[in-house]
Protein backbone atom coordinates (compact mmCIF):
# COMPACT_ATOMS: atom_id res chain seq x y z
CA UNK A 1 0.00 0.00 0.00
CA UNK A 2 0.98 3.79 -0.79
CA UNK A 3 0.08 6.90 0.46
CA UNK A 4 -0.69 10.14 -1.70
CA UNK A 5 3.06 11.49 -1.34
CA UNK A 6 1.80 15.05 -2.20
CA UNK A 7 -1.84 16.63 -1.79
CA UNK A 8 -3.48 19.77 -0.91
CA UNK A 9 -6.78 20.59 0.88
CA UNK A 10 -8.61 20.75 -2.12
CA UNK A 11 -7.90 17.14 -2.79
CA UNK A 12 -10.61 16.55 -0.13
CA UNK A 13 -13.43 18.52 -1.58
CA UNK A 14 -14.98 21.96 0.00
CA UNK A 15 -17.57 20.21 1.82
CA UNK A 16 -15.30 18.35 3.75
CA UNK A 17 -14.86 19.32 7.67
CA UNK A 18 -11.95 20.36 9.48
CA UNK A 19 -11.55 20.11 13.17
CA UNK A 20 -10.07 20.73 15.98
CA UNK A 21 -10.56 19.01 19.60
CA UNK A 22 -10.05 19.50 23.02
CA UNK A 23 -12.07 17.92 25.72
CA UNK A 24 -13.74 19.68 29.46
CA UNK A 25 -11.28 18.07 32.13
CA UNK A 26 -8.05 17.96 29.75
CA UNK A 27 -8.55 21.62 29.35
CA UNK A 28 -11.19 23.81 31.26
CA UNK A 29 -9.35 23.80 34.66
CA UNK A 30 -11.86 25.64 37.17
CA UNK A 31 -11.99 22.42 38.60
CA UNK A 32 -14.84 23.65 41.32
CA UNK A 33 -15.73 27.07 40.36
CA UNK A 34 -19.13 28.46 39.65
CA UNK A 35 -20.95 25.34 41.55
CA UNK A 36 -19.05 22.31 39.42
CA UNK A 37 -19.16 19.26 41.18
CA UNK A 38 -16.04 16.81 41.42
CA UNK A 39 -15.64 14.15 38.26
CA UNK A 40 -14.23 10.85 39.06
CA UNK A 41 -10.60 12.36 37.65
CA UNK A 42 -10.60 14.91 39.79
CA UNK A 43 -10.74 12.84 42.80
CA UNK A 44 -8.63 10.14 40.75
CA UNK A 45 -6.15 12.54 40.20
CA UNK A 46 -5.77 13.90 43.52
CA UNK A 47 -4.49 9.94 44.49
CA UNK A 48 -1.13 10.01 45.44
CA UNK A 49 1.03 8.05 42.13
CA UNK A 50 -1.97 8.07 39.57
CA UNK A 51 -0.63 10.82 37.73
CA UNK A 52 2.69 10.12 36.30
CA UNK A 53 3.84 12.90 36.48
CA UNK A 54 2.29 14.07 39.36
CA UNK A 55 0.33 16.69 38.38
CA UNK A 56 -3.26 17.41 38.31
CA UNK A 57 -5.55 19.39 36.17
CA UNK A 58 -7.04 21.96 38.46
CA UNK A 59 -5.91 24.67 36.15
CA UNK A 60 -5.28 22.23 32.79
CA UNK A 61 -5.15 24.61 29.82
CA UNK A 62 -7.77 27.46 31.98
CA UNK A 63 -9.89 27.02 29.02
CA UNK A 64 -12.82 27.79 31.23
CA UNK A 65 -11.17 31.23 31.48
CA UNK A 66 -8.87 31.73 28.15
CA UNK A 67 -12.48 29.73 26.01
CA UNK A 68 -12.71 33.04 23.80
CA UNK A 69 -8.89 33.16 23.04
CA UNK A 70 -8.72 29.49 22.12
CA UNK A 71 -11.43 29.49 19.84
CA UNK A 72 -10.37 32.63 17.94
CA UNK A 73 -7.17 30.73 17.95
CA UNK A 74 -8.43 27.46 16.10
CA UNK A 75 -10.32 29.67 13.18
CA UNK A 76 -6.65 31.79 12.88
CA UNK A 77 -5.06 28.45 12.13
CA UNK A 78 -7.79 27.95 9.69
CA UNK A 79 -10.13 24.89 11.24
CA UNK A 80 -13.92 24.86 10.58
CA UNK A 81 -14.92 22.76 13.28
CA UNK A 82 -14.47 23.56 16.97
CA UNK A 83 -14.75 20.17 19.11
CA UNK A 84 -15.52 20.30 22.85
CA UNK A 85 -17.13 18.59 25.71
CA UNK A 86 -19.39 18.99 28.43
CA UNK A 87 -18.75 18.51 31.95
CA UNK A 88 -21.10 16.41 33.06
CA UNK A 89 -20.87 17.81 37.16
CA UNK A 90 -20.77 21.39 35.87
CA UNK A 91 -24.12 21.26 34.44
CA UNK A 92 -25.22 18.37 37.31
CA UNK A 93 -22.64 18.28 40.33
CA UNK A 94 -24.24 15.59 41.88
CA UNK A 95 -24.77 13.70 38.10
CA UNK A 96 -28.39 14.09 38.59
CA UNK A 97 -31.09 16.85 40.68
CA UNK A 98 -30.29 20.17 40.65
CA UNK A 99 -29.00 21.74 37.57
CA UNK A 100 -25.89 24.50 37.84
CA UNK A 101 -27.12 27.61 36.12
CA UNK A 102 -23.45 28.72 35.74
CA UNK A 103 -22.49 25.68 34.32
CA UNK A 104 -25.58 26.02 31.48
CA UNK A 105 -24.34 29.55 30.73
CA UNK A 106 -20.33 28.74 30.23
CA UNK A 107 -21.31 26.80 27.76
CA UNK A 108 -23.55 28.98 26.01
CA UNK A 109 -20.72 31.53 26.27
CA UNK A 110 -18.33 28.58 24.10
CA UNK A 111 -21.14 27.65 21.58
CA UNK A 112 -21.76 31.53 21.44
CA UNK A 113 -17.93 32.17 20.23
CA UNK A 114 -17.45 29.37 18.08
CA UNK A 115 -20.21 30.50 16.27
CA UNK A 116 -19.53 33.78 16.17
CA UNK A 117 -15.72 32.88 14.75
CA UNK A 118 -17.59 30.38 12.16
CA UNK A 119 -16.45 27.15 13.53
CA UNK A 120 -19.06 24.52 13.66
CA UNK A 121 -19.50 23.22 17.41
CA UNK A 122 -18.93 19.65 17.58
CA UNK A 123 -20.33 18.71 21.08
CA UNK A 124 -19.17 15.56 22.95
CA UNK A 125 -21.64 15.04 25.82
CA UNK A 126 -19.23 12.38 27.50
CA UNK A 127 -15.41 12.48 27.41
CA UNK A 128 -14.50 10.21 30.80
CA UNK A 129 -15.42 13.18 33.53
CA UNK A 130 -18.42 11.13 35.31
CA UNK A 131 -19.96 13.23 38.55
CA UNK A 132 -18.09 11.70 41.66
CA UNK A 133 -21.41 11.19 43.46
CA UNK A 134 -22.32 8.91 40.80
CA UNK A 135 -19.47 6.92 40.77
CA UNK A 136 -20.35 6.52 44.85
CA UNK A 137 -23.58 4.48 44.30
CA UNK A 138 -21.48 2.56 41.37
CA UNK A 139 -21.04 4.41 38.11
CA UNK A 140 -20.31 2.64 34.58
CA UNK A 141 -21.54 -0.23 37.15
CA UNK A 142 -24.60 0.30 38.09
CA UNK A 143 -27.36 0.25 35.75
CA UNK A 144 -28.77 3.46 37.26
CA UNK A 145 -26.58 5.53 35.68
CA UNK A 146 -28.08 4.59 31.89
CA UNK A 147 -31.24 6.57 33.72
CA UNK A 148 -28.69 9.24 34.81
CA UNK A 149 -26.98 9.32 31.70
CA UNK A 150 -30.85 10.04 29.86
CA UNK A 151 -31.06 13.03 31.97
CA UNK A 152 -28.12 14.66 31.77
CA UNK A 153 -28.34 14.07 28.25
CA UNK A 154 -32.08 15.43 27.66
CA UNK A 155 -30.64 18.48 29.79
CA UNK A 156 -27.76 19.58 27.58
CA UNK A 157 -29.92 18.77 24.33
CA UNK A 158 -32.99 21.12 25.31
CA UNK A 159 -30.15 23.52 26.83
CA UNK A 160 -28.50 24.04 23.71
CA UNK A 161 -30.25 22.25 20.67
CA UNK A 162 -31.36 25.14 18.92
CA UNK A 163 -27.56 26.14 18.57
CA UNK A 164 -26.08 22.79 18.23
CA UNK A 165 -26.63 21.15 15.51
CA UNK A 166 -23.74 18.06 15.90
CA UNK A 167 -23.73 15.49 18.74
CA UNK A 168 -21.09 12.92 19.74
CA UNK A 169 -22.22 10.81 22.33
CA UNK A 170 -19.52 8.95 23.99
CA UNK A 171 -15.87 9.59 23.39
CA UNK A 172 -14.05 6.03 22.92
CA UNK A 173 -16.16 4.03 25.34
CA UNK A 174 -14.01 1.05 24.64
CA UNK A 175 -10.82 3.13 26.55
CA UNK A 176 -12.29 4.33 29.42
CA UNK A 177 -14.33 1.46 30.00
CA UNK A 178 -11.14 -0.76 29.52
CA UNK A 179 -8.27 1.98 31.58
CA UNK A 180 -10.75 2.66 33.99
CA UNK A 181 -12.70 -0.34 34.91
CA UNK A 182 -10.28 -3.00 33.83
CA UNK A 183 -7.33 -2.20 34.18
CA UNK A 184 -7.48 0.47 36.48
CA UNK A 185 -5.40 3.09 35.46
CA UNK A 186 -7.82 5.57 34.71
CA UNK A 187 -10.44 7.52 36.93
CA UNK A 188 -12.23 5.71 38.44
CA UNK A 189 -9.14 2.92 39.46
CA UNK A 190 -11.61 -0.66 39.31
CA UNK A 191 -9.90 -3.75 38.17
CA UNK A 192 -11.20 -7.01 36.64
CA UNK A 193 -13.68 -8.70 34.84
CA UNK A 194 -17.01 -8.27 37.70
CA UNK A 195 -16.63 -3.91 36.86
CA UNK A 196 -15.28 -4.11 32.79
CA UNK A 197 -18.30 -6.20 32.01
CA UNK A 198 -21.33 -4.69 33.72
CA UNK A 199 -19.76 -1.10 32.77
CA UNK A 200 -19.44 -2.39 29.38
CA UNK A 201 -22.81 -3.23 28.72
CA UNK A 202 -24.28 0.11 31.16
CA UNK A 203 -22.04 2.29 28.54
CA UNK A 204 -23.31 0.30 25.57
CA UNK A 205 -26.77 0.95 26.51
CA UNK A 206 -26.28 4.41 27.48
CA UNK A 207 -24.82 5.36 23.78
CA UNK A 208 -27.99 4.06 21.88
CA UNK A 209 -30.44 5.67 24.74
CA UNK A 210 -28.51 8.90 24.48
CA UNK A 211 -28.67 9.22 20.72
CA UNK A 212 -32.35 8.26 21.36
CA UNK A 213 -32.49 10.95 23.22
CA UNK A 214 -30.85 13.48 21.29
CA UNK A 215 -33.10 12.70 17.86
CA UNK A 216 -36.22 13.76 20.02
CA UNK A 217 -34.80 16.62 21.59
CA UNK A 218 -32.91 18.13 18.80
CA UNK A 219 -34.73 18.99 15.24
CA UNK A 220 -31.97 18.04 12.39
CA UNK A 221 -29.81 16.51 14.72
CA UNK A 222 -26.73 15.09 13.28
CA UNK A 223 -25.87 12.31 16.10
CA UNK A 224 -22.36 10.71 16.18
CA UNK A 225 -20.47 8.52 18.49
CA UNK A 226 -16.84 7.41 18.61
CA UNK A 227 -14.54 4.60 18.64
CA UNK A 228 -11.08 4.07 19.14
CA UNK A 229 -9.60 1.57 17.44
CA UNK A 230 -6.68 -0.16 15.92
CA UNK A 231 -5.49 -1.84 12.80
CA UNK A 232 -4.53 -5.45 14.17
CA UNK A 233 -2.06 -7.36 12.47
CA UNK A 234 -0.65 -10.95 13.85
CA UNK A 235 2.70 -11.30 14.67
CA UNK A 236 3.19 -14.44 12.83
CA UNK A 237 0.99 -16.82 10.98
CA UNK A 238 0.83 -18.86 12.63
CA UNK A 239 -3.07 -20.41 14.15
CA UNK A 240 -2.58 -18.96 17.41
CA UNK A 241 -1.05 -15.58 16.52
CA UNK A 242 -4.11 -15.13 14.17
CA UNK A 243 -6.91 -16.22 16.47
CA UNK A 244 -5.18 -13.86 19.37
CA UNK A 245 -5.29 -10.86 16.69
CA UNK A 246 -9.12 -12.03 16.06
CA UNK A 247 -9.59 -11.66 19.69
CA UNK A 248 -7.89 -8.65 19.84
CA UNK A 249 -10.32 -7.12 17.06
CA UNK A 250 -13.39 -8.15 19.01
CA UNK A 251 -12.37 -6.48 21.84
CA UNK A 252 -10.52 -2.94 20.40
CA UNK A 253 -12.45 -2.73 17.61
CA UNK A 254 -15.47 -4.61 17.39
CA UNK A 255 -17.25 -4.30 20.84
CA UNK A 256 -18.95 -1.02 20.69
CA UNK A 257 -19.82 -0.27 17.25
CA UNK A 258 -21.37 -3.83 16.70
CA UNK A 259 -24.14 -3.88 19.44
CA UNK A 260 -25.00 -0.27 18.21
CA UNK A 261 -25.40 -1.84 14.50
CA UNK A 262 -27.82 -4.22 16.19
CA UNK A 263 -25.10 -7.58 15.68
CA UNK A 264 -24.97 -8.00 19.19
CA UNK A 265 -21.55 -7.99 21.21
CA UNK A 266 -19.01 -10.23 19.20
CA UNK A 267 -18.91 -12.71 21.39
CA UNK A 268 -17.83 -15.48 19.11
CA UNK A 269 -14.49 -14.05 18.63
CA UNK A 270 -14.63 -13.27 22.52
CA UNK A 271 -16.26 -15.49 24.51
CA UNK A 272 -16.54 -14.15 27.78
CA UNK A 273 -18.91 -11.71 26.19
CA UNK A 274 -21.15 -14.11 26.42
CA UNK A 275 -21.35 -13.65 30.19
CA UNK A 276 -22.84 -10.03 28.96
CA UNK A 277 -25.48 -11.49 27.02
CA UNK A 278 -26.91 -14.15 29.40
CA UNK A 279 -27.06 -11.85 32.38
CA UNK A 280 -29.47 -9.30 30.87
CA UNK A 281 -31.18 -11.59 28.55
CA UNK A 282 -34.52 -10.56 30.84
CA UNK A 283 -34.37 -7.23 30.52
CA UNK A 284 -33.87 -8.12 26.46
CA UNK A 285 -31.31 -5.26 26.28
CA UNK A 286 -30.17 -6.48 22.82
CA UNK A 287 -33.13 -4.73 21.61
CA UNK A 288 -31.61 -1.58 23.29
CA UNK A 289 -28.31 -1.41 21.83
CA UNK A 290 -29.12 -0.31 18.28
CA UNK A 291 -28.48 3.04 17.39
CA UNK A 292 -28.80 4.58 13.54
CA UNK A 293 -26.11 7.10 14.26
CA UNK A 294 -25.46 9.58 11.50
CA UNK A 295 -22.04 9.38 11.35
CA UNK A 296 -19.40 7.39 13.46
CA UNK A 297 -16.11 9.05 14.44
CA UNK A 298 -12.69 7.16 14.34
CA UNK A 299 -9.71 7.86 16.63
CA UNK A 300 -7.14 5.61 15.91
CA UNK A 301 -3.74 6.79 17.02
CA UNK A 302 -1.42 3.34 16.11
CA UNK A 303 -1.85 -0.12 14.74
CA UNK A 304 -1.44 -3.13 17.04
CA UNK A 305 1.04 -6.00 16.54
CA UNK A 306 -0.05 -9.18 18.28
CA UNK A 307 0.59 -12.86 19.14
CA UNK A 308 -0.95 -15.63 21.22
CA UNK A 309 -0.13 -15.27 24.91
CA UNK A 310 -1.14 -18.11 27.18
CA UNK A 311 -0.23 -15.90 30.49
CA UNK A 312 -2.38 -13.25 29.87
CA UNK A 313 -5.53 -13.42 31.88
CA UNK A 314 -8.93 -13.63 30.14
CA UNK A 315 -7.52 -12.21 26.67
CA UNK A 316 -4.38 -14.44 25.86
CA UNK A 317 -2.78 -12.19 24.03
CA UNK A 318 -0.31 -9.23 23.97
CA UNK A 319 1.25 -6.88 21.72
CA UNK A 320 4.37 -7.07 20.17
CA UNK A 321 5.78 -3.55 21.72
CA UNK A 322 6.77 -0.99 18.54
CA UNK A 323 10.37 -1.05 20.38
CA UNK A 324 11.09 -4.76 19.44
CA UNK A 325 9.95 -4.14 16.06
CA UNK A 326 12.00 -0.87 14.65
CA UNK A 327 9.29 1.17 13.88
CA UNK A 328 8.86 4.90 14.20
CA UNK A 329 6.95 5.97 17.22
CA UNK A 330 6.11 9.10 18.90
CA UNK A 331 7.05 10.08 22.72
CA UNK A 332 4.80 7.63 23.95
CA UNK A 333 5.90 4.60 22.41
CA UNK A 334 3.16 4.69 19.93
CA UNK A 335 3.75 3.24 16.55
CA UNK A 336 3.41 5.78 13.28
CA UNK A 337 1.50 3.96 10.36
CA UNK A 338 -0.16 6.20 8.28
CA UNK A 339 -1.43 3.05 6.66
CA UNK A 340 -2.70 1.69 9.90
CA UNK A 341 -5.22 4.68 9.67
CA UNK A 342 -5.89 4.06 5.70
CA UNK A 343 -6.59 0.09 7.02
CA UNK A 344 -8.93 1.07 10.07
CA UNK A 345 -11.14 3.50 7.73
CA UNK A 346 -11.64 0.65 5.39
CA UNK A 347 -12.52 -1.89 7.80
CA UNK A 348 -15.37 0.59 9.26
CA UNK A 349 -16.22 1.62 6.20
CA UNK A 350 -17.41 -1.77 5.38
CA UNK A 351 -20.17 -2.19 8.18
CA UNK A 352 -23.37 -2.29 5.89
CA UNK A 353 -24.68 0.20 8.74
CA UNK A 354 -22.01 2.82 8.63
CA UNK A 355 -22.92 5.76 6.36
CA UNK A 356 -20.12 8.62 7.43
CA UNK A 357 -17.25 8.80 9.07
CA UNK A 358 -15.42 11.29 10.73
CA UNK A 359 -11.74 10.63 11.91
CA UNK A 360 -12.72 12.82 15.10
CA UNK A 361 -9.66 12.76 16.87
CA UNK A 362 -5.84 11.90 15.17
CA UNK A 363 -2.56 13.26 16.57
CA UNK A 364 0.60 12.52 18.49
CA UNK A 365 2.68 13.40 21.67
CA UNK A 366 6.42 14.57 20.73
CA UNK A 367 9.17 15.95 23.18
CA UNK A 368 8.25 19.10 22.56
CA UNK A 369 11.08 22.00 23.82
CA UNK A 370 10.12 25.79 23.53
CA UNK A 371 13.52 27.73 22.44
CA UNK A 372 13.75 30.82 21.70
CA UNK A 373 9.93 31.86 21.36
CA UNK A 374 9.61 28.71 18.68
CA UNK A 375 8.81 24.84 18.65
CA UNK A 376 10.34 23.32 15.86
CA UNK A 377 8.12 20.13 16.25
CA UNK A 378 9.03 18.29 12.58
CA UNK A 379 7.96 15.21 14.20
CA UNK A 380 4.85 16.43 14.29
CA UNK A 381 4.15 17.23 10.97
CA UNK A 382 5.30 13.93 9.31
CA UNK A 383 3.04 12.13 11.69
CA UNK A 384 0.00 14.59 9.88
CA UNK A 385 1.01 14.06 6.58
CA UNK A 386 1.40 10.29 6.87
CA UNK A 387 -2.04 10.03 8.90
CA UNK A 388 -3.71 12.38 6.34
CA UNK A 389 -2.45 10.93 2.94
CA UNK A 390 -3.74 7.43 4.63
CA UNK A 391 -7.14 8.80 5.26
CA UNK A 392 -6.89 10.22 1.98
CA UNK A 393 -6.32 7.11 0.39
CA UNK A 394 -9.26 5.73 1.90
CA UNK A 395 -11.86 8.60 0.97
CA UNK A 396 -10.24 7.96 -2.51
CA UNK A 397 -11.21 4.22 -2.14
CA UNK A 398 -14.60 5.06 -1.62
CA UNK A 399 -14.70 5.31 2.16
CA UNK A 400 -17.65 8.15 2.77
CA UNK A 401 -14.89 10.30 4.80
CA UNK A 402 -16.46 13.65 5.40
CA UNK A 403 -13.89 15.16 8.24
CA UNK A 404 -10.84 15.31 9.57
CA UNK A 405 -10.08 16.55 13.26
CA UNK A 406 -7.09 17.07 14.64
CA UNK A 407 -6.13 15.98 18.71
CA UNK A 408 -5.29 19.00 19.62
CA UNK A 409 -5.76 22.28 20.33
CA UNK A 410 -3.40 23.39 23.19
CA UNK A 411 -1.06 21.25 25.19
CA UNK A 412 -3.54 19.41 27.94
CA UNK A 413 -3.50 17.25 31.06
CA UNK A 414 -3.01 13.75 28.83
CA UNK A 415 -4.92 11.83 32.02
CA UNK A 416 -2.62 9.35 33.66
CA UNK A 417 0.46 11.18 31.87
CA UNK A 418 -0.27 14.54 33.01
CA UNK A 419 1.11 17.44 30.98
CA UNK A 420 4.21 15.48 30.24
CA UNK A 421 2.76 14.04 27.15
CA UNK A 422 2.42 17.16 24.58
CA UNK A 423 -0.34 16.34 21.90
CA UNK A 424 -1.06 20.00 20.99
CA UNK A 425 -0.78 21.81 17.75
CA UNK A 426 0.05 25.31 20.04
CA UNK A 427 2.54 25.03 22.76
CA UNK A 428 1.30 26.05 26.24
CA UNK A 429 3.58 26.92 29.30
CA UNK A 430 0.79 25.85 32.34
CA UNK A 431 2.69 28.15 34.70
CA UNK A 432 2.33 31.03 32.72
CA UNK A 433 -0.78 29.86 30.53
CA UNK A 434 1.05 31.39 27.58
CA UNK A 435 0.36 29.97 24.37
CA UNK A 436 2.88 29.67 21.44
CA UNK A 437 1.91 28.04 17.85
CA UNK A 438 4.40 25.05 17.31
CA UNK A 439 6.39 24.85 13.78
CA UNK A 440 2.84 21.69 13.48
CA UNK A 441 0.34 24.10 14.18
CA UNK A 442 1.67 26.96 11.42
CA UNK A 443 2.02 23.93 8.73
CA UNK A 444 -1.99 23.21 9.47
CA UNK A 445 -2.58 26.76 9.15
CA UNK A 446 -0.92 26.90 5.64
CA UNK A 447 -2.56 23.44 4.48
CA UNK A 448 -5.83 24.64 5.58
CA UNK A 449 -5.47 28.19 3.81
CA UNK A 450 -4.18 26.85 0.74
CA UNK A 451 -1.00 27.84 0.88
CA UNK A 452 0.90 24.69 0.81
CA UNK A 453 0.86 21.40 -1.34
CA UNK A 454 1.69 18.40 0.99
CA UNK A 455 4.92 17.45 0.07
C1 LIG B 1 -8.06 9.77 23.10
C2 LIG B 1 -8.82 10.63 24.05
O1 LIG B 1 -10.09 10.87 23.58
C3 LIG B 1 -8.14 11.92 24.42
O2 LIG B 1 -8.75 12.42 25.55
C4 LIG B 1 -6.67 11.68 24.60
O3 LIG B 1 -6.02 12.81 25.10
C5 LIG B 1 -6.08 11.27 23.28
N1 LIG B 1 -6.72 10.05 22.84
C6 LIG B 1 -4.58 11.03 23.31
O4 LIG B 1 -4.30 9.98 24.15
Amino acid sequence: MTLPASFSRSDFGEDFLWGVVISAFQNEGACDADGKGASIWDTFSARRGKIKDGTHAREACHFYVNYRDDIRLAKQLGFTVFRFSISWPRILPLGKGAVNQQGIDFYHKVIDACLEYGLEPYVTLYHWDLPQALEQKGGWCHRGIVFAFENYVRICAQAFGDKVKNWIILNEPFGFTSLGYMLGVHAPGKFGLSYFLPAVHHVALAQAEGGRVVREEVRNANVGTTFSCSHIIPYTQSEADIKAARRADALFNRLFIEPSLGMRYPADDFPLLHRIERRYAMWRDWEKLPFDFDFIGIQNYFPLVVKHNAFMPYVKVSEVKPRYRNVPVTALGWEISGVGMYNILKKFAAYPGVKNIIVSESGAAFNDTLEAGAVNDAQRIRYFKEYIAGALQAKREGVPLSGYFAWTLTDNFEWAEGYRARFGLVHVDHATQQRTVKASGKWFSDFLHFRHALK
